[in-house]
């Protein structure tokens, strides 16, 4: 979910909106608004986008403060009930809440038997409570720091009081939250791109702290109510980055962007002699360990595997990948020196964060990868390595994953100097070749939205399969096709198929094979043909130098580990005109969000 409040003396309808709408990735399933003007609060909610409530706004409703919500759905389906902003039985309070409480039928039942709730959420447990304490006879704000005392969870908040017009209250633990300066007004946002249209001046939140806004002033103050001096920063986003410009959706312009962000990455990672390298500091923690372990979800673990293959290969230092969700619960037998990798575009997913916290505990170094400074995974990881590919709004996957294994590629390359192996190539002459030839298949799309055609457009489900590393790249590549065309998907070890997988082949069953390594051409080949067999309708795709008469595309040839780069770029494609064909919401799948901050 994604939250944002504005105290000003404008009209704030539309600013509110616009900051939904750039906040939507973070979900889509309701959004709400709360106008609050000397007439009172003024609720507009809808199920669905914010498209749809936008149509559902009074557009005659003018006032200088308001909050509003788009929705994930966790506590309670996604329907207009359900929809934030939540308000108390007296209509005093008005709340809107990104994260979980935990705790909230405790709540119910300590304090609020006999209150009738109009929703199914866990969210307005907590506006009703704030309610009741003031009718008990507190003040609004010690009302509202006694609640956020008894609350469990992950929050960010912002309130209303309509007995208090000029205020917005807001608090944040664990989920993340922003308060964006502007003069004469002031404002609060879950991520710096929705305020972007009206400042670049922010604040950022510690876990537990709350603040009081109102249009000329911001009070921070921690859990004990001690005020908190904290300077703002300048958020160096810019604003033509988060537009779609020409292209007809975001996912697509983020394919093209892939070479560009290798190049950048590569100027980004570059020391005075011209070699990539990461930050010194960071290089002793990982000399000193004796296993490294990557933790990440969706996407981010898919570049975790491929990340693997690089240290291992490169650096040659022990090195596993985990679900960061299965990670928490069922925690392997660490090594005596263990690394800690989190692999995150937004640093923000909860899954990821758990798995921090906790091994924060046991004492172990930690080491963010993200494409977002300042987010939770970064500030509380020990080290950051930045991905440098610029907002990724798209609710799947590409650039931020092929930026995640350029960085682990550097970081291999550079561990491996630093423990004085030699490596067998140029990092950044390969890296170089990489984007020249994700530039040549970015250039070729007309024949990926052949191959969807001619392979997608009438089945139900879809298979790919490669050995060694091109396992891992089928992965991605299945997942990519499941998230935004729904078609069912799964990627396979090639020799693993026939073990109880290749039941499901019949007829024209769409196999999508790539090769690009030599020491397993032959065996994916072989693959291949037991599926043709059975009747599967095969698209062989491989690496220059390995290819045969009949395969359908050809990637230009890079370095045998680099790979996955090139070869990850038709998959992309391919899934992203299969959905185009089925006429899908590519950007905003059903279901999904792009960043998940509930565990
Ligand atoms: C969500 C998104 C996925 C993403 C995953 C991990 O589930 O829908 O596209 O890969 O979260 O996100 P992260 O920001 O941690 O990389």
């Amino acid at each position: 979910c994604g939250i944002v409040g504005y105290v000003g003396q404008q009209n704030c309808k539309e600013i509110l909106l616009r900051g939904l709408e750039k906040l939507e990735y973070r979900g889509y399933d309701s959004a709400g608004i709360a106008l609050l003007n000397e007439a009172g609060v003024h609720i507009f909610k809808e199920k669905g986008r914010i498209a749809q409530l936008r149509e559902a706004v009074d557009t005659t409703v003018d006032a200088p403060v308001g909050i509003g919500h788009t929705r994930w759905a966790t506590h309670g389906i996604p329907s207009r009930v359900n929809a934030h902003p939540h308000q108390s039985a007296s209509g005093r309070f008005t709340l809107v809440h990104n994260g979980v409480i935990e705790n909230y039928t405790l709540l119910y039942n300590e304090y609020l038997q006999g209150i009738s709730l109009q929703s199914d959420t866990d969210t307005e447990v907590v506006v009703q409570l704030i309610d009741k304490l003031v009718q008990e006879g507190a003040a609004a704000e010690e009302a509202f720091r006694n609640v956020l005392s008894l609350l469990k969870g992950s929050y960010a908040i912002a309130l209303l009081d309509a007995e208090d017009p000029e205020v917005i209250y807001v608090a944040k633990n664990k989920s993340p939250l922003l308060v964006g300066l502007g003069d004469g007004f002031n404002v609060v946002a879950s991520d710096a791109m929705a305020m972007l249209q009206v400042t670049s001046q922010y604040v950022e939140l510690m876990d537990q702290e709350t603040v009081i806004l109102t249009e000329n002033s911001i009070q921070i103050k921690d859990a004990a109510g001690h005020l908190i001096e904290r300077a703002p920063y300048e958020a160096l986003l810019d604003a033509s980055d988060i537009e779609k410009g020409t292209y007809e959706h975001y996912m697509l312009k983020e394919i093209d962007e892939q070479p560009p962000v290798i190049r950048k990455i590569i100027q980004e990672y570059s020391n005075d002699k011209n070699e990539l390298e990461i930050d010194s500091d960071i290089r002793q923690a990982l000399l000193d360990v004796d296993r490294i372990y990557i933790i990440a979800a969706g996407t981010s673990y898919n570049a975790g595997l491929i990340g693997k293959e690089f240290i291992e290969k490169i650096a040659r230092v022990h090195t596993e990948v985990f679900v960061a969700s299965e990670f928490s619960y069922n925690m392997p037998l660490l090594s005596q020196k263990p690394l800690f990798i989190f692999i995150s575009q937004s640093g923000e997913t909860a899954d990821s964060r758990a798995v921090l916290v906790q091994v924060k505990e046991l004492g172990y170094k930690t080491l963010t990868i993200t494409n977002v400074p300042g987010s939770t995974l970064s500030r509380e990881a020990d080290y950051t390595l930045l991905l440098h590919a610029g907002p990724e709004i798209a609710v799947a996957s590409t650039k931020a994953y092929t930026a995640q294994m350029a960085v682990l590629a550097i970081l291999a390359v550079d561990l491996a100097r630093a423990k004085g192996s030699s490596v067998p190539f140029d990092v950044t002459q390969e890296l170089g070749l990489v984007a020249n030839a994700m530039e040549t298949l970015c250039n070729e799309k007309e024949e990926m939205e052949q191959i969807a055609e001619e392979y997608l457009s009438v089945s139900r489900n879809c298979f790919f399969i490669g050995r060694a590393v091109d396992y891992y790249v089928c992965l991605e590549g299945s997942l990519k096709l499941k998230e935004i065309s729904y078609i069912q998907a799964e990627g396979f070890a090639g020799g693993e198929l026939k073990h109880g997988t290749i039941a499901l082949i019949e007829n024209r069953t769409p196999i999508i094979a790539l090769t690009t390594q030599q020491h397993v051409n032959l065996g994916i080949r072989g693959n291949v043909q037991e599926v043709i067999a059975r009747g599967a309708n095969a698209c062989i795709i491989s690496m220059e130098g390995l290819e045969q008469i009949n395969d359908r595309l050809v990637l230009p040839h890079v370095l045998d580990l680099f790979t996955p780069f090139v070869s990850v770029v038709p998959l992309q494609l391919i899934a992203y005109y299969a959905a185009r064909q089925r006429g899908c919401d590519i950007d905003k799948p059903r279901n999904l969000a792009k960043s998940v901050t509930v565990e």
